[in-house]
């Protein structure tokens, strides 16, 4: 049976075992689904098994554990290493809800007129993932499996992976691959597909302002003494200047400009600003001054607060100055910023501008490279193959804004190319209330993905 009518004739099967996948609370972030991020863990060992691979195990960390499996069938034939995560965010909140995070159903949306699932994690990343064990599955079942192929799914993505750093220098010659297959980005749209080439990187802070040494009466000192609140806002809206510049000094000096072609470029990718602003409900973007939509997510780098808090948030009115007020800030980076860097930029600048009425601490949670990868590699080929032949289109290359920090440690440490070789659509509710991906999404992305294989060892034996 071809690899095609495999897929066909296993489709229920196929989508069934995703819903079950998503079934599995596996929120990395809260440690009350401790046991559900194992299960999963345990979940995604199984499918490889069933699914034909010589090695499945789960590979503990001081976190948690990262998947491993592989089907070696010949050493003189290419390697492909699929890498994946089987953590996902926090549903919260969760009225926002229109069914329950965690008991997928399928419905039809405009964008999705023959049915997207519904559920977290189902296009971050579990949906995505997924695909790669169904079309090895396929391949194996129909005895065309062309590359040899690796595994490595994790369960920290969503809280920084943490652990994966160690995992891959301790496990270098084990992850050996001539390519590394991501999907776990966006596409442009159905119509128009497209394989992504640049991430941003991360480096996410967390600040406390302190004021007096107690909460006040509001009245008593309100006006004679700081309030850590109003001083923290002070301190976020300087940040930026007049044209969303951000103006902690030295903050853009490793930013790559790009060239007036380079620019052009990424600018024909099909985008419709009226259609942007329609989708998310808003009368006009905000952004950097002197660059497009499409520049401001792909090539610049951001400041933005994620979380603000302090004082009475509770019901009433509480006439109190508060003693403290934090904030957790993100920042999204650009080749070739570096986050440790900007980290402590960042942390100088905060502390400088701080003033002497109030006392601050500075902390970072975590952080992550940009990456870069190249369009013309022969993973890259096989890619743009594979997608031509199943969606009947060329892909264009685009920069996204997300971040997958490990892109960059595999570039370096791996020494193979990385594809981000995403199927999802920007309009999929990452991270948000209904969350879903499409069914056919999913489909087609079982599909290009065992194209990719037959090409990529056509393309590496010429
Ligand atoms: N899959 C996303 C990254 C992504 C989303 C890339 C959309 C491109 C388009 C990933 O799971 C994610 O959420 N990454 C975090 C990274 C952070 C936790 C270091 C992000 O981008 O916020
Ligand atoms: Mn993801
Ligand atoms: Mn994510």
């Amino acid at each position: 049976m071809s690899v095609a009518a495999f897929i066909e004739k296993n489709k229920d099967r196929f989508l069934n075992e995703l819903l079950d996948l998503l079934r599995i609370p596996s929120v990395s972030a809260d440690p009350k689904f401790k046991n559900d991020v194992f299960a999963a863990a345990q979940f995604v060992k199984e499918s490889l098994q069933k699914a034909g691979a010589d090695v499945a195990e789960i590979c503990e960390t001081a976190g948690y554990p990262i998947v491993y499996g592989e089907k070696i069938i010949d050493s003189s034939l290419p390697t492909v290493l699929v890498y994946g995560h089987y953590d996902v965010q926090p549903a919260d909140p969760y009225e926002l809800w229109d069914s329950p995070p965690f008991e997928p159903v399928i419905k039809k949306t405009s964008i999705h007129p023959e049915g997207a699932i519904f559920a977290r994690g189902s296009a971050d990343d579990k949906g995505q993932f997924y695909m790669h064990i169904k079309a090895f599955e396929a391949m194996m079942a129909s005895g065309e499996l062309p590359c040899n192929i690796k595994f490595m799914i994790e369960g920290e993505e969503e809280v920084g992976s943490d652990n994966l750093d160690k995992f891959v220098l301790a496990n270098k010659e084990r992850l050996k691959s001539d390519v590394i297959l991501i999907s776990d980005t966006h596409m442009i749209s159905m119509k128009d597909p497209s394989i992504t080439v640049g991430l941003r990187g991360m480096a996410y802070m967390e600040v406390e302002v302190t004021g007096s040494n107690r909460d006040l009466h509001s009245g008593t000192y309100g006006g004679a003494v700081a309030n850590p609140i109003n001083v923290l806002c002070q301190m976020i809206a300087s940040m930026k200047d007049e044209n969303e510049h951000i103006t902690i000094p030295g903050f853009y000096d490793k930013v790559q400009e790009l060239t007036v072609q380079q620019r052009q470029r990424l600018n024909e990718a099909p985008f419709n600003l009226d259609e942007y602003k329609g989708k998310l409900d808003i009368a006009d973007v905000h952004g950097e001054k002197g660059y497009t939509t499409i520049e401001r997510v792909g090539i610049r780098p951001t400041l933005d607060v994620n979380g603000i808090w302090g004082g009475y948030t509770g019901e009433g009115a509480k006439t109190v100055l508060p003693s403290k007020a934090f904030a957790k800030i993100s920042m999204r980076l650009v080749p070739d910023q570096d986050w440790h860097e900007i980290a402590q930029l960042f942390e100088t600048h905060f502390k400088a501008i701080a003033p002497a009425s109030v006392k601050v601490k500075v902390k970072a949670h975590h952080g992550g490279a940009p990456a870069v990868v190249s369009d013309s590699s022969v993973g890259y080929r096989a890619a743009e193959a594979a997608m031509e032949e199943t969606f009947g289109k060329r892909p264009i290359p685009t920069r996204e804004g997300g971040s997958i920090p490990i892109v960059a440690l595999f570039q370096k440490e791996l020494g193979s190319d990385p594809i981000l070789f995403g199927f999802g659509l920007d309009t999929d509710a990452l991270h948000s209330p209904n969350e879903h991906y499409g069914v056919k999404n999913y489909f087609i992305g079982i599909e290009t993905i065992a194209a990719f294989f037959k090409h990529f060892r056509e393309l590496s034996q010429q």
